[in-house]
């Protein structure tokens, strides 16, 4: 039993499969009866719900200006407003819910507002078996501090040489963070037989899925990829994966 939320933020290089990645873990959770989760898009370009099949309204990023800017209604504190707010923006769908969180905030300061969203996202997280984070390209949410301290940080890499490169990057910024190096694991994405003579260090990757037709045949089709057939190859080590974290979840510690 999980007595909170496990929460996995997915990052890398641009292209290299986040959002695909984010989907697939979202859906073999369901699967595995680990529901609810909660999805949450952290990329301003938001797509993870297209991944998943449902439509977004609106984003929170909207909500935080306005939780200043904004006359509240009478009878409501900022704090209500910004909870009833994140509701609103939230997408329910079968198993999972999702939150987008827009754009990164203007030049004012939003910091009161950012706190009273992260407590509305506590608030909501003990309802969720599993939280999967789909970042934006690069390690800007990284750097900045804005994923707080994940129990897992998955860093995902095509087989070409800047992805790879990329994966170091990331993982020293999130260790200077102070994310321990333990929680950190390398997913490599469309893979085929070989990967780019760059060295990513010692670790072995947590997973390595395939250059899949479907997943590919779906963003041709415009269809939701987390719907690609169960015997898809990368369908199938998606699942292989959420079963390996589900079992990492269970013997979390701290
Ligand atoms: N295993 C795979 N096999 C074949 N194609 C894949 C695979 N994974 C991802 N792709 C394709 O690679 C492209 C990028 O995938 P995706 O959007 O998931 O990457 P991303 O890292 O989220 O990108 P961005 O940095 O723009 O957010 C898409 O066209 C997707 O269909
Ligand atoms: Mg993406």
């Amino acid at each position: 039993m999980l007595n909170r939320p496990y929460t996995i933020v997915v990052s890398g290089k641009g292209g290299t499969g986040k959002t695909t990645l984010s989907s697939l873990l979202v859906r073999s959770f369901i699967e595995m009866g680990e529901k609810p989760v909660l999805a949450v898009d952290a990329d301003p370009n938001a797509n993870l719900h297209e991944a998943l099949g449902v439509t977004i309204h609106e984003s929170l990023g909207s909500m935080r200006e306005e939780a200043f800017t904004r006359k509240i209604p009478p009878g409501m504190n900022r704090h209500d407003y910004v909870r009833f707010r994140f509701r609103q923006a939230l997408v329910e769908s079968e198993g999972f819910d999702l939150v987008a969180m827009g754009r990164p905030e203007g030049s004012g300061c939003y910091c009161f507002a950012n706190d009273l969203l992260s407590e509305c996202m506590t608030e909501l997280e003990r309802e969720y078996r599993f939280i999967v984070i789909d970042t934006e390209a690069g390690m800007e949410h990284i750097s900045r501090g804005t994923i707080g301290k994940p129990d897992m940080l998955l860093i995902v890499s095509d087989p070409g040489a800047r992805g790879l490169r990329t994966i170091t990057r990331i993982r020293e910024i999130a260790t200077q963070l102070g994310l321990e190096p333990e929680k950190i694991h390398i997913v490599f994405n469309k893979y085929k037989t070989v990967t780019a003579p760059v060295d990513i260090g010692t670790e072995f990757p947590i997973a390595l899925l395939p250059d899949d037709p479907e997943v590919e045949a779906a963003d041709l089709a415009a269809t939701p990829v987390s719907q690609i057939p169960a015997k898809s190859p990368a369908r199938i080590a998606v699942r292989d994966l959420a079963e390996k974290i589900r079992s990492m979840a269970i013997a979390r510690t701290k």
